[in-house]
């Protein structure tokens, strides 16, 4: 069994617990020791039962000294490329949620996360540390590089690529060929028609351009 931990202790953390408690029915492949999060004030505190045991130093050192598999599930993309980057001794895993419908055909990275109900076709590659929210569909032959997120209910069409550390906010559709460039957000429920700029705020339908707020 792997030892495994879950980095984060907000909503999102939770969908992971129970891919991880899923997967381990059909496979007994994990232990989770517990949740990080660099608030201490909640250590201690639990998530769906599971103790958050300490912040990102304590695994740091942990992990220097044994194997450690883990999962960053923290919805902010410029969040988990810090903490990625931090703590390079980790092994990171990629969760796929049993209820997802994935081609053979696809090219992941590294601490990724497939939520239930996502649908993926052929010749998808993903890079690290993205995730693909519940829900969502991919058409064929899409791109999604490191820290992309995908909130729930996205429609992202064939030949779609999306950068590094875009958002696509729920219920939003790109149409097929597109390029979301790096540091791009989606509003949710945008209808991206146009290829878009890079670092961005993009809304509405179709989806026009906007400046980005620092907190989104
Ligand atoms: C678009 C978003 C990033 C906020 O953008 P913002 O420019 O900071 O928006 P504000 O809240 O300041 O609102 C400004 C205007 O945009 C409108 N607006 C907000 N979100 C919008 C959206 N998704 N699409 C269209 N218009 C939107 C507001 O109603 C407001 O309109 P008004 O000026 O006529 O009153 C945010 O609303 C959003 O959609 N985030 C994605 C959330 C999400 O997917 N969460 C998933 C959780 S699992």
């Amino acid at each position: 069994m792997k030892d495994i931990v879950v980095i984060g202790s907000g909503g999102f953390s939770k969908q992971v617990i129970e891919i991880i408690e899923q997967l381990n029915l059909i496979n007994e492949e994990y232990k989770l020791l517990g949740i990080i999060d660099d608030n201490k004030s909640l250590v201690g505190t639990y998530v769906l039962g599971y103790e958050v045991i300490g912040d990102t130093d304590y695994i740091k050192q942990f992990s220097e000294q044994k194997n450690i598999y883990g999962v960053i599930a923290i919805a902010d993309g410029g969040v988990r490329k810090e903490i990625s980057k931090k703590l390079n001794g980790v092994q990171w895993v990629n969760l796929i949620h049993p209820s997802a419908v994935v081609s053979d055909y696809i090219k992941i990275g590294e601490g990724n996360i497939i939520c239930a109900g996502v649908v993926i076709n052929p010749d998808f590659q993903m890079g690290n540390h993205s995730h693909i929210n519940i829900g969502t569909t991919l058409g064929h032959d899409v791109t999604m590089l490191e820290y992309v997120t995908v909130m729930p209910g996205s429609r992202i069409s064939g030949n779609v690529t999306l950068k590094s550390n875009t958002m696509v906010g729920t219920g939003s559709t790109v149409i097929q060929g597109l390029t979301i460039e790096d540091n791009v957000v989606l509003g949710a429920g945008a209808v991206v028609t146009k290829n878009t700029e890079p670092n961005y705020l993009y809304k509405g339908v179709p989806a026009k351009r906007y400046s980005k707020k620092k907190s989104i």
